[in-house]
């Protein structure tokens, strides 16, 4: 069984992935996360018009539920077409396991749906999962188009594929000049891989037990950059160093093992005098 289920403390299922060691969510409150991590830094509820979500990692489904409960709740008059991308087909049965006793039911109903392949399209928003490797789909996504990225994949060290230099080049094409990109790793050498990609990067909220996220963008317009100084800083700390992937095709542990050569190569040439 791949998946153990969890209850967080805002009464929120998670799922316990067995196959990464890793819940898909903070066990300090699965739904809280979604909503303060991603919906709310990502601005997508206070633009108008047509707004396009790309959502890397569709797990549960949490941050897209959050998105569309949230702008349901403030009423907002724009239309969301949201994407989700997601490896592993097992998803819809995990997702019969999730309740809320409350008005997010009606949501999840369609993304259930959504998740077994059907494209859904209500009043504010359409949805549909796109099953793969986030990698190679990014390739058949439009560039210059997404107003916000929910960038939520597991931990850097279980999932290093979706966090290097390559993978945010790519993802960087797809933005549009304001998307903001939410990601919940502070990790110094994913701040470095953003920095690397092109983006902007600042600071993203704590949220739960979580420290502080991250949050990145094209041209700044609202997101607080990091000092130029905390860069030049990390330039001599080896832990900075990115995930890298040329072919955007490498296993988890290929990825891991070009950094920890890459790292030990840094740390002897930091020695010399
Ligand atoms: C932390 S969970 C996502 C939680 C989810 N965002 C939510 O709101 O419930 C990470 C998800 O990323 C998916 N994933 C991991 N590697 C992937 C890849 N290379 N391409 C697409 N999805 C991937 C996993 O299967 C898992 O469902």
């Amino acid at each position: 069984m791949q998946f153990t289920t969890l209850i967080t403390d805002d009464n929120t299922i998670t799922m316990f992935d067995n196959a990464y060691n890793e819940a898909m969510h903070s066990l300090s409150g699965a739904y809280h996360e979604a909503v303060y991590m991603h919906v709310i830094p990502s601005q997508a509820l206070s633009r108008k018009g047509d707004v396009y979500v790309l959502d890397i990692g569709f797990g549960l489904g949490y941050n897209v539920l959050a998105l569309c409960a949230e702008a349901v709740k403030q009423k907002h008059y724009g239309f969301y077409t949201i994407i989700s991308l997601e490896k592993n087909t097992d998803i819809p049965y995990a997702m019969e396991h999730v309740c809320f006793n409350d008005e997010r039911d009606t949501i999840y109903a369609l993304l259930k749906k959504s998740a077994r392949g059907e494209k859904i399209t209500t009043d504010c928003f359409s949805h549909s999962v796109v099953y793969g490797d986030a990698r190679q789909i990014l390739s058949h996504l439009p560039v210059q188009f997404f107003d916000a990225v929910f960038h939520d994949p597991f931990s850097p060290a279980k999932n290093p594929e979706l966090w290097t230099v390559d993978f945010f080049q790519k993802l960087f094409t797809l933005c549009k000049d304001e998307c903001i990109v939410t990601t919940y790793s502070a990790a110094v050498h994913v701040r470095t891989a953003l920095k690397k990609a092109g983006f902007i990067v600042g600071r993203g909220p704590e949220v739960g037990r979580k420290k502080e996220g991250t949050i990145a963008t094209k041209k700044n317009t609202t997101v607080l950059p990091l000092d130029e100084s905390y860069f030049t800083y990390l330039e001599k700390d080896p832990k900075a160093l990115p995930f890298t992937d040329p072919e955007l095709c490498d296993t988890p542990e290929e990825i891991r093992k070009r950094r920890k050569i890459q790292m030990h190569e840094f740390k002897k040439g930091l020695q010399v005098p």
